[in-house]
């Protein structure tokens, strides 16, 4: 039986990728929202064997009881942030993320440095806000495998992440609050996907869907920006969350491994399917609409020439860099006549295929280790 290869129609709603009118047409419409109640349609599962089955799991279970740290002592909460000195600091390093001289017909073009500081402190808190939403994103779908996952001994290990996840959507909420004066709405791009993903009744779809799509993301932001920022406490905080984050997605590495090693083409072929939509839906999130209606600006008007911005593709780009080699070691890129790897193509991210995958490099990220610099 030949699998029918489904279209970009019928996969993320537009035939294009770079559709800006499809993308920019999804809005989040009920902005003053505080609960979101999304079906979580699997089953739990009982398991009476408990016997150690799987000792690489187990490994990291007792890693991640060691591991553990606490946001409320373990960083220095009385460090003032100066945000205007900091965004200005880390722009000598970062730029704005854009080539100011392509937005010079834009309303953008007329912007000073004024603007493009404000364009900076707002993006910031539009960045860590996106990753707050994440974190509880993250907090759900750990719970969720706790219930839905078999094998004891992911059990356990799902159970730790769980207590990881409140620390992070803790120390991520309170800096935003304390030290940035507030946030933003959940991106609606984030939020579908983060909807799709405990929508499911599958449970390897929460896996790949949260650790590896969504923390092998957020595993490279967060490496990207630990690099760069020359604020000490975001510095610490990020590092902190680090530690944990190469543990949650070497436990998504390793699990699936087992179960997609065994899984026929048709099965392949949904997950395949599933991980090019969660990377679409992560792109469409980075033209930050949200940031630019803040600042009156016109998405609609910017984002024909982002989407060609080489300094913004670079830094799109590099959010795939843990995603990329993960897929790969979980043989996702090249079943089904290289389906994943062709989409990957098209989406400017295959490059990375062989950087080193999150099973290889989980023990560089504990605390008190020099984290290698990017691309190393
Ligand atoms: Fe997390
Ligand atoms: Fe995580």
């Amino acid at each position: 039986m030949s699998i029918i290869d489904k279209s970009n129609e019928e996969l993320i709603g537009r035939a294009e990728l770079n559709d800006i009118e499809a993308i920019l047409a999804i809005t989040n419409t009920d902005v003053d929202e505080v609960e979101h109640i999304v079906k979580n349609n699997a089953d739990s599962i009982f398991t009476w064997d408990y016997s150690l089955a799987r000792p690489q799991l187990r490994k990291l279970y007792e890693k991640a009881k060691t591991g553990q740290w606490n946001g409320t002592t373990d960083l220095d909460w009385s460090i003032g942030v100066d945000i205007e000195k900091t965004i200005i600091e880390d722009s000598l390093i970062l730029g704005s993320g854009m080539e100011r001289d392509r937005y010079a017909d834009t309303k953008i073009g007329k912007w000073g440095d004024k603007e493009w500081l404000e364009f900076g402190i707002e993006g910031r808190r539009w960045q860590l806000s996106q990753f707050l939403h994440g974190e509880q994103g993250a907090l759900i779908c750990t719970s969720k495998i706790v219930e839905t996952v078999p094998w004891y001994d992911a059990k356990l290990y799902a159970s730790t992440q769980v207590v990881d996840e409140a620390r992070h959507v803790e120390v991520f909420a309170r800096y935003l609050d304390e030290k940035l004066e507030g946030g933003y709405q959940v991106n609606t791009h984030l939020r579908l996907l983060l909807d799709d993903i405990i929508n499911d009744s599958r449970w390897d779809m929460t896996y790949l869907g949260m650790q590896i799509m969504v923390e092998g993301l957020a595993l490279a932001a967060f490496g990207f920006l630990h690099a760069t920022t020359n604020e000490p406490l975001l510095k610490k905080l990020l590092r902190y969350v680090m530690s944990d984050e190469a543990r949650h997605v070497a436990f998504g590495v390793l699990s699936l491994k087992e179960v997609y090693d065994g899984m026929s083409d048709a099965e392949i072929k949904d997950r395949q399917e599933f991980a090019y939509e969660a990377s679409v839906r992560m792109r469409d999130r980075f033209l930050q609409q949200e940031v630019w209606d803040r600042l009156g600006v016109s998405t609609k008007e910017l984002a024909p020439i982002m989407l060609q911005d080489p300094e913004r593709q670079l830094f799109q780009q590099m959010l795939f860099a843990k995603i990329v080699p993960n897929c790969k070691k979980l043989g996702l890129l090249d079943r089904n006549d290289k389906w994943l790897r062709h989409k990957f193509e098209e989406m400017g991210v295959i490059q990375f295929e062989d950087w080193q995958d999150t099973t290889d490099e989980v023990d560089d990220f504990e605390i008190g280790k020099e984290l290698r610099p990017i691309g190393e």
